[in-house]
């Protein structure tokens, strides 16, 4: 352990804190956590914190959660613009005037938005549970789907309803080659493909299994194969390899040239151990959101924590 990593949770014990980390945080960050999961384990972890203060080593949208399911807590992060462009991509006013369009349909949104999307939504969901969660609805019920249409398009497939989807995408997610990807597998022709539904459909449809990234873990873990070719965030690999230490991952490759971290969410990297640090000492930046937004979004995640 470095010397930071001690300072950090020397400062945590002090502060009576809590550091939850998303499994895409860089390997540090995931060694020092106290709780390290999907965005589903993390929301549902946030609820049950007991402690004074929540650090939330993941992207902006997450820590809003834990914020709203726990408002009582000091929820901190360690950099405000760890956004994400799911989130981004989806803007109160426009996504306002794309619901009038269509009067009398269910409103499901994927958890990657923001609070005030969420404010929107009729039951949020995460790639672990979105098919369970559309499940649910009466098949008569017409759905708007936001704002993944990658995800989108795979719950249409799989769930088999059409919905109405928002046009949004993961900048990380399609940066993955389908070309460059079977040239890797027919190298690799032992290897299981896995995905994240956040993928272009041509990705998904070679893939062996698609998932949520704890469904990857526990896919890559059950699995009798030793190869395992990973089209998702790069940081899932730490967690990933820890478990299955005598596996062979690679990574999938990149539409850009082999060198670029394309990969990498940049949102997700832009935390680091100092940061982590700077934040617990000045409890600063701090997650702030009205009671009247906390309310309203705590709606759609309470339905969908029901679910589960
Ligand atoms: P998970 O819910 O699978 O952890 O995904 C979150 C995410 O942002 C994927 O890009
Ligand atoms: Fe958002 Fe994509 Fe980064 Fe996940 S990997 S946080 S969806 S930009």
């Amino acid at each position: 352990m470095t010397e930071l990593q001690q300072s950090i949770l020397t400062l945590k014990k002090k502060k009576n804190a809590v550091i939850l980390a998303h499994y895409y945080q860089e390997k540090g960050i995931q060694e020092i956590a106290d709780f390290v999961g999907d965005s589903l384990q993390l929301s549902q972890k946030a609820a049950t914190v007991d402690a004074d203060i929540i650090v939330f080593a993941g992207v902006y949208f997450m820590a809003e959660t834990a914020k709203i399911v726990n408002p009582t807590k000091k929820v901190l992060v360690p950099d405000l613009k760890a956004g994400c462009s799911l989130a981004d991509g989806c803007p109160p006013d426009a996504f306002k005037a794309f619901l009038a369009q269509y009067p009398n349909h269910k409103v499901v949104t994927y958890i990657n938005c923001t609070a005030e999307i969420k404010t929107l939504t009729d039951i949020v969901c995460t790639s672990s549970n979105a098919k369970r969660v559309i499940d649910t609805i009466p098949l008569d019920q017409p759905i708007i789907f936001a704002p993944d249409k990658n995800l989108g398009k795979y719950l249409i497939a799989e769930t088999g309803r059409d919905m109405v989807l928002w046009e949004g995408s993961c900048i990380v997610h399609e940066a993955f080659s389908l070309e460059k990807l079977v040239e890797l597998y027919k190298l690799n022709p032992t290897a299981k493909i896995v995905a994240h539904p956040e993928s272009e459909t041509h990705i998904l449809q070679v893939a062996h299994y698609v998932g949520s990234t704890s469904g990857m873990l526990n896919y890559v873990k059950a699995s009798e194969a030793q190869e395992f070719i990973v089209a998702t965030e790069a940081g899932i690999l730490h967690q990933m390899q820890f478990e299955n230490p005598a596996k062979t991952l690679i990574p999938a490759p990149s539409k850009e040239d082999n060198t670029c971290a394309c990969s990498e969410c940049a949102f997700m990297k832009i935390n680091t151990l100092q940061k982590l640090y700077d934040c617990l000492l000045s409890e600063q930046p701090e997650v702030l959101l009205s009671e009247e937004v906390i309310e309203k979004a705590l709606i759609p995640i309470e339905r969908m924590l029901a679910i589960n």
